[in-house]
């Protein structure tokens, strides 16, 4: 028999044993347990460091559908881990709080869909990986930020686009891709869309030297454009982002301040990447309360206990399987468009 080492709901973070045994306890029942750990880069930072694997959503479904491990622990919000179970249906699929859901996937229902579908019959539905399971069986491409210009670009000009449900990152594609024949659901994750320009603007001129990270669920990612068109910021300075590629930038830029809209969690991994630059946030209040379910106690209650897990009916599970696949193929190494 093991024992809780903390009080459900409170962290663990009182003290350095404390912080040690709850870390140890962790990595003895993932052993136990043949789990991998994933964490998204909107976690707590405990929850990153602990993890196997942090990143962001397109990473993290690729490391679901390879892994060995005979179950997936997923700490994000629920469509994540959905996903990670449409793509390993034979593996047991854990989240340590099912309530994490997500605004954004809300914004759109499957009943919705279909019947914007019949106005558009023949239109390619492209949905964003922030769906419920029943929303992608009903998609016949998947993408997430990192993708989303590479998903839509390779698809016949011709053809008619519906892109769901995220308003901003539909703008921003239909921007770069210069699409005609794009509609795009009018959804919003409310944590990104309260990231507005006026706030961006004003950090902007308060450090002109600095690079803008904007993730493209952002409310101010027009703005930002709109900046670097006016001159009010060097438009190389200004870069839409996914969470994972912020990482990468955050390694190869020479700016010593940079400026990031996004959800605050991400600040963490950016800090961890380059030390020595200074990230600042936007909006500091811009915290997803989903992404905060995932504490350490609910961690350690999902590895002792085996719960929340994470069921897709078999029937959803396999139609929305070739949307998400076809997600994980694009813009990997020698994998389609
Ligand atoms: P990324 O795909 O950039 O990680 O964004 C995911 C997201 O918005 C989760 O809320
Ligand atoms: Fe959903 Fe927004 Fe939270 Fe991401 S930050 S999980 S899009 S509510």
């Amino acid at each position: 028999m093991t024992t809780t080492l903390v009080p459900e709901g409170l962290t663990p973070f009182g003290g350095v044993e404390a912080n040690a045994a709850w870390a140890e306890e962790v990595r003895r029942l993932a052993k136990q347990r043949d789990a991998v750990l994933l964490a998204h880069n909107y976690q707590l930072p405990e929850i990153q460091d602990i993890a196997d694997h942090t990143g962001d959503s397109l990473a993290l479904s690729r490391i679901a559908a390879s892994s060995d491990a005979s179950t997936i622990v997923f700490c994000g919000v629920h469509f994540m881990a959905e996903t990670a179970k449409i793509l390993a249906p034979e593996k047991t699929v854990l989240i340590p709080d099912a309530r994490a859901g997500c605004s954004l996937a809300d914004s759109i229902t499957g009943d919705q869909l279909r019947a914007w579908k019949a106005e558009h019959p023949g239109a390619v539905v492209v949905s964003y990986v922030n769906t419920t399971a029943e929303v992608k069986a009903e998609t016949d491409i998947c993408c997430t930020s990192s993708n989303a210009v590479d998903v839509v670009a390779g698809i016949p000009a011709d053809q008619e686009v519906l892109f769901l449900p995220d308003q901003f990152l539909g703008a921003h594609v239909k921007r770069v891709t210069g699409r005609e024949k794009m509609h795009i659901w009018a959804g919003e994750c409310h944590v990104h869309a309260g990231i507005n320009g006026a706030e961006l603007a004003e950090r902007a001129a308060e450090e002109p030297s600095a690079d803008l990270f904007i993730h493209p669920e952002c409310g101010c990612a027009t703005s930002a454009l709109y900046l670097a068109g006016e001159g009010a910021v060097a438009p190389e300075r200004v870069k839409i982002l996914s969470t994972g590629d912020m990482v990468h930038e955050a390694r190869d830029t020479k700016a010593k301040t940079v400026l990031v809209a996004t959800e605050i969690g991400m600040i963490h991994q950016l800090r961890k990447a380059a030390p020595d630059i200074d990230f600042r946030a936007v909006n500091d209040r811009a915290s997803c309360r989903y992404m905060k379910m995932i504490t350490p106690a609910a961690l350690l209650r999902c590895l002792r206990d085996g719960l929340d897990e994470v069921h897709v009916d078999v029937k959803t599970a396999s139609k929305a399987r070739a949307s998400v696949q076809r997600m994980i193929e694009i813009g990997q190494p020698g994998g389609g468009e």
